[in-house]
């Protein structure tokens, strides 16, 4: 079993797109650690995304990704990371094959529906980031 750290990100809170994006996981047979409902401060954001300091992009990611509140959630099965990218599909909406949530649900790169974990050292850092040790069930 493996944990991985997915938020539902703030255009798609705003849209009203939480449910349909957690049942999508949870059907695939994923189960909730943890969930939280949460509004970014510009600290935690910077830390989330602290890889992408340099890129051109990363003061608008922080803006919009404090631009409302998260759902973020602990999940766990076999495969977890790998798989909820896969089910996320590509970074770029437009490149993102349909049946995948970034192909099914949007078209702008810069609010592309979720988040999740890319590696092992990033799913343990990330959950560290959101939820206390006791805060994951
Ligand atoms: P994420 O971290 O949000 O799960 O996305 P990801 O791994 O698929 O992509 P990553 O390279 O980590 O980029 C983080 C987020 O930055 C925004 N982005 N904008 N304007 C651009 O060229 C650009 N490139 C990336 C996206 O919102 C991406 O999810
Ligand atoms: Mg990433």
């Amino acid at each position: 079993m493996e944990r991985t750290f997915m938020m539902v990100k703030p255009g798609a809170v705003a849209r009203g797109l939480v449910g349909e994006i957690l049942a999508r996981f949870e059907r695939k047979g994923f189960r909730i650690r943890a969930m939280k409902y949460l509004r970014l401060d510009r600290a935690l954001a910077e830390e989330h995304y602290a890889e992408h300091r340099e890129k051109d992009f990363f003061n608008n990611l922080v803006s919009s990704i404090t631009s409302g509140p998260v759902a973020a959630f602990v999940l766990e099965g076999p495969e977890a990371i790998s798989v909820v990218r896969k089910m996320m599909g590509a970074t770029n909406p437009m490149a993102a094959e349909p049946g995948t949530i970034r192909g099914d649900y949007g078209l702008d790169i810069e609010a592309n529906i979720v988040h999740g974990s890319d590696g092992p050292a990033s799913a343990d850092r990330e959950i560290g980031l959101y939820f206390r040790e006791e805060e994951i069930i």
